[in-house]
């Protein structure tokens, strides 16, 4: 067992010299998440400023927060490398971890690396800050929420680039493709550091449940509505 600098008793999920076995990592439901929230991020962000399309801004943002609210919930239920309990991670290891980065063998981990995760962390609080934001400025709370949603956005997008960045030099390093990780479901690792289930049920439910919400919300046009 591992004792991270927060005092948090850890699985050992680094691994320096890692098998190059594929083992299932992500589980569908995260991965489901992750390329929905891509999705309605970039949605919302295109339509942000027409009103033509304020439908589908204001549609893009609800399962967006949709897509949240799981993820909270996920990161407590959820498989291995999805609980929160798994990425949370103090300064001294996030600052180990980039002075690795400098050596010639990064510490490889098998779920988020402890830099990302905090990366990941403040998307999810952004992302939160922007639903709520966004929607008190719709439901004319006053001016100043239109412009903190907007600088809250902004900030989102400096830290999906620094994210992306991180991603892509991660896969350099480790000669991993974390991309496609994503898509997949697969890292490189020990049999015994595999995830048992990929969670296909959870994962056709939240796009059910997905799928009802976005033709409730168009059907009913509820977002033009709700205010
Ligand atoms: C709107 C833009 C994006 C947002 C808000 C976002 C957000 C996130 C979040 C929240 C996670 C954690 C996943 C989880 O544990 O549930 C994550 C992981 C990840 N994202 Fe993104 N992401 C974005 C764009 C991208 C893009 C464009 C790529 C591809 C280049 C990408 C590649 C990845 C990968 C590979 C991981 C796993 C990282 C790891 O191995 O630790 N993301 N992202």
């Amino acid at each position: 067992m591992v004792i991270d600098s927060m005092g948090m008793p850890q699985a050992d999920d680094t691994n320096e010299t890692p098998a190059r076995r594929r083992i299932l990592v992500w589980d569908i439901p995260t991965r489901l998440f992750h390329w929905s929230l891509v999705l309605c991020f970039t949605v919302a962000y295109l339509t942000s400023e027409s009103e033509r399309w304020q439908l589908w801004h204001v549609t893009a943002g609800y399962l967006f927060g949709a897509l949240l609210l799981f993820r909270l919930i996920w990161g407590v239920v959820g498989t291995r490398y999805a609980r929160f309990s798994n990425f949370l991670h103090g300064p001294k290891t996030v600052l180990a971890y980039l002075a690795s980065l400098l050596s010639r063998h990064p510490k490889h981990y098998v779920g988020h690396n402890p830099a990302g995760a905090w990366a990941i962390l403040a998307m999810l609080g952004l992302g939160i800050f922007t639903v709520i934001t966004g929607w008190a400025s719709f439901s004319d709370y006053g001016d100043w929420f239109g412009e903190l949603h907007e600088g809250i956005v902004n900030l989102l997008l400096l830290i999906i680039g620094i994210h992306v960045i991180g991603v892509l030099v991660s896969s350099l390093l480790h000669h991993e493709n974390l991309v496609r990780s994503m898509v997949n479901g697969y890292k490189l690792g020990n049999a015994a550091d595999s995830i048992q289930y990929a969670q296909w049920i959870i994962g056709a439910l939240v796009a059910l449940g997905l799928g009802i919400f976005l033709w409730a919300l168009l059907t009913s046009r509820l977002p033009m509505l709700l205010p």
